[in-house]
């Protein structure tokens, strides 16, 4: 099978880590099948400077008709509101209909905790349909977001959340040493304050769980958000699948984050019906720009998230075990690490672990 990939490093480090994630693709072993294509594409801040625009239309019907999946490297945002820009990873979620955003957060020297869990966010609607209005009144300017929860999306997303707690439970019972005893979703909501949207986002996603093949299998829980954040700060170890709504999931995977020690090494995918792209969580960087010392890992492991939703499993996986392999070990790490080793020194020593 051939995969064909578009490349989209966008600004800063994304230029020097968006490169190590095509020679992990293109080290695949043979025996594996897979050939790659790779077509370099544009969006961004730089691209807004040279073109006007910040995700051309180019970029978005190359992925549409000629690609299987994208790697997306950061974009650079200006701090104050500028003509003409928006964000091009927001606009291309919208235009590929990438439903979930997709964030594993696991550690691999488990110190001081083991965490291996994954936060599935909804992605398309929320607060973050962006409908929001200002009007004057006797009590000044009053400003209102309209908070949109869908059937559709609550049902997809969590039929997501128990399709990837079914996946990790195969993958762990091929082997992978696990924390978890069985596969668990925790169903994230407000609903205790908010009935009506975060109620049918709650009433919804139990029902898309309770489907035959999740039944039995895949044990199903709820936390309301606050009390979330206390859990996944006091016990993260005790999650396995997370699914929320946009906004709680955006704030959770970002905290999240911050438990397994540098944002260089978290991965994320967005994905849509037979499309997904690889983004690494981090920005881009510009403190570190230029200097050759930014962590490859969360791109790498984003490239092999994308291969899991383009259902290459045994590729994902032996990208993983190479980047475990490296952090274990712990002998040639990145600054943000403690260590002093060059982006390519890393890429170097997992793709000799490969
Ligand atoms: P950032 O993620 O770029 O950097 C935060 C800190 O983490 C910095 O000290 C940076 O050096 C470090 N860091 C990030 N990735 C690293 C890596 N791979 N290896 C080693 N260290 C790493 O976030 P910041 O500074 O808030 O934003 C910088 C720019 O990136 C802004 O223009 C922002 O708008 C943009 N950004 C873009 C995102 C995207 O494209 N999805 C996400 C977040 C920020
Ligand atoms: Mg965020």
């Amino acid at each position: 099978r051939t995969l064909r990939i578009g490349l989209i490093p966008g600004d800063g480090i994304g230029k020097e880590v968006i490169p190590a994630g095509r020679r992990i693709l293109e080290a695949l072993p043979a025996s594996l099948g897979l050939k790659f294509e790779f077509v370099d594409l544009k969006a961004g801040w730089e691209t807004f400077e040279q073109q006007g625009v910040a995700l051309p239309d180019e970029t978005v019907s190359i992925l549409k008709s000629d690609c299987d999946g994208a790697l997306f490297g950061a974009v650079s945002s200006p701090t104050t509101a500028v003509k003409g820009y928006s964000s091009p990873i927001v606009a291309l979620r919208k235009k590929l209909d990438l439903y979930a955003n997709v964030r594993p957060v696991k550690t691999v020297v488990s110190a001081p905790k083991p965490i291996d869990m994954v936060i599935v966010r909804e992605n398309t609607e929320d607060l973050y349909v962006k409908e929001e209005t200002t009007r004057d009144t006797p009590d000044g300017k009053v400003a209102e977001a309209i908070k949109r929860i869908s059937q559709r999306a609550s049902s997809r997303i969590a039929t997501m959340a128990g399709e990837i707690a079914l996946r990790r439970q195969k993958i762990r019972a091929a082997g992978s040493p696990s924390i978890h005893a069985g596969p668990l979703v925790t169903i994230t909501h407000k609903s205790n304050v908010l009935s009506q949207t975060d109620g049918l986002f709650r009433s919804t996603a139990r029902e898309a769980l309770a489907a035959p093949r999740f039944q039995g299998t895949v044990a199903v829980e709820e936390q309301i958000v606050d009390s979330m954040v206390y859990k996944l700060f006091r016990q993260p170890e005790a999650y396995d699948v997370i699914v929320a709504p946009n906004l709680y999931g955006d704030i959770l995977s970002d905290g999240a984050a911050a438990l397994v020690g540098s944002l260089g090494l978290v991965p994320s995918a967005n994905v849509g019906e037979g499309f997904a792209i690889g983004e690494p969580c981090h920005g881009s960087a510009p403190d570190i720009q230029g200097q050759g010392i930014a962590n490859p890992i969360a791109t790498l492991r984003s490239a092999a998230l994308m291969l899991e939703f383009l259902n290459e499993e045994a590729a994902a996986a032996k990208i993983y075990a190479a980047v475990d392999g490296n952090l274990e070990e712990g002998r040639l790490l990145s600054p943000d690490l403690g260590g002093s080793a060059k982006t390519e020194e890393v890429v170097q020593d997992i793709l000799r672990r490969l």
